[in-house]
């Protein structure tokens, strides 16, 4: 297993949110966990790269015991597992080319031009063109959340957990997006673990679906086994799936 969570616990003031948590990804899978608003998902990828510390419980990255982690141990931790989070957080003073070069800069000893290959490259995957110079808030949200991916793809991190990466986003750009995730998987044998609502997607691409309900897992399985399921909230939204695809 390359991520494994142990029963993990997470509440904030009296209300749990995490109410024991357990599952585990093998290297190389594309892992969706589905779930509603307010369930815990986005809490579940903060918990596991560090910005969130469990209650209780055991994280486990790429053998190592994570949990109890100091600040500065996560350091490599976070270049292994790239982050898209769900809003996209750029550097508002940089360029788009420049926010994509960021982490190039910051984490490799990279001449202009190797940095400008691979920016190019990444904004192509995300099909973002002709903006390079133009700051975050003058492009649409749509592609912010794009650059965002590109920036997070640039390093390229073992592992990449996406926090809703095609919610807002058209069709044909949530296509590409998919798309993009199915490669790196199978070109770079990257691990993704995708918050999503979009069963539609996770069947399409998913390894494995995570099902997740008021901060419990209620089902976990593959695509077929998805489509048997019996859970009032799989069938929501497989029902969502089919009804609008
Ligand atoms: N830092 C925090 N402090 C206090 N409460 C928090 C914090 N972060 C999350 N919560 C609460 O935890 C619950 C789960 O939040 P989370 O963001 O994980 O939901 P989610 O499943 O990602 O939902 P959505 O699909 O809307 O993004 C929510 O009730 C939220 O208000
Ligand atoms: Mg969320």
């Amino acid at each position: 297993m390359i991520v494994e969570f142990k029963n993990v616990v997470k509440s904030f003031g009296d209300r749990q949110i995490l109410k024991g948590i357990s599952f585990g990804i093998q290297e190389g899978e594309i892992v969706f966990i589905l779930g509603t608003s307010g369930t815990g998902k986005s809490v579940t990828l903060k918990t596991l790269v560090g910005l969130l510390r469990a209650d209780s419980g055991e994280v486990w990255i790429d053998g190592e015991n994570v949990t109890h982690f100091k600040e500065k141990d996560y350091l490599p931790i976070r270049k292994k597992c790239g982050m898209v989070f769900q809003h996209p957080a750029l550097f508002d003073s940089l360029s788009v080319y420049e926010n994509v070069a960021f982490g190039l800069r910051k984490h490799y000893n990279l001449s202009e031009e190797e940095i400008h290959k691979r920016v190019t490259k990444c904004l192509d995957l995300v099909n973002i063109h002709n903006v390079e110079d133009k700051l975050p808030q003058e492009i649409s949200y749509g592609m912010q959340k794009r650059v965002s991916l590109a920036r997070t793809v640039a390093v390229d991190p073992k592992i990449l957990l996406f926090d809703e990466p095609t919610t807002g986003l058209d069709p044909i750009t949530t296509n590409a997006v998919n798309q993009l995730i199915l490669n790196l998987s199978h070109t770079l044998k990257t691990t993704s673990l995708v918050v999503s609502h979009d069963m539609h997607c996770a069947l399409d691409i998913a390894d494995k679906i995570i099902v997740m309900d008021q901060g419990e897992i209620v089902a976990r399985g593959t695509p077929e086994e998805m489509k048997s399921c019996e859970h009032p909230l799989v069938k929501d939204f497989l029902k969502e799936a089919l009804d609008v695809h």
